[in-house]
């Protein structure tokens, strides 16, 4: 049986995740607004990876019969100033979510809970190929630059993405 503490620190993460899941279909709904309709669709998959995300921790914590609570959900943001505005805050937030991931896996090793620190370890590669994705849509942005015909084929390529794996 799940500890009390890892209990409420992973319902703090699934959290996280769904919160995730909202900040990027914002997001989604932003590249709508700017007719980047591609990247909106990446962004609508990236958003459905985070609720696996979460979900993956909700039924571990029903596994190790533990209780999920859910908690509220932050407003996201709204307005960007770009597109690579956009990316630079996804690789923001995914460091944040990796710090979250570590100091859950530090936890799981004070409380030499070993089934958390297997689960987190899958957690702890996704974060690395999160990052990596964020960063490397960030210099393709950047490659673009001020072109927007490049920009439009950036757009077709990143519309090409149709699993919740990164695809990009
Ligand atoms: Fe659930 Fe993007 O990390």
């Amino acid at each position: 049986m799940i500890s009390k503490t890892m209990e409420k620190a992973i319902n703090e993460q699934i959290n996280k995740e769904l919160y995730s899941e909202y900040y990027y279909l914002a997001m989604a709904a932003y590249c709508e607004s700017i007719d980047l309709p591609g990247f909106a669709s990446w962004m609508v998959m990236q958003a459905q990876e985070e609720r696996v995300h979460a979900m993956r921790l909700y039924n571990f914590v029903h596994d190790r019969d533990g209780q999920v609570e859910l908690f509220a959900i932050d407003k996201p943001r709204k307005e960007y100033d770009s597109i690579l505005d956009v990316f630079e805050n996804v690789l923001k937030h995914e460091k944040f979510v990796t710090q979250s991931i570590n100091e859950l896996y530090q936890l799981a090793l004070k409380e030499n809970d070993y089934p958390a620190q297997v689960e987190l370890q899958w957690f702890i590669q996704e974060q690395v190929e999160e990052e990596k994705t964020a960063n490397d849509i960030i210099q393709q942005i950047k490659m673009v630059g001020d072109h927007s015909m490049a920009l439009f084929m950036l757009d077709q390529q990143m519309g090409e993405r149709n699993t919740t794996d990164n695809g990009a």
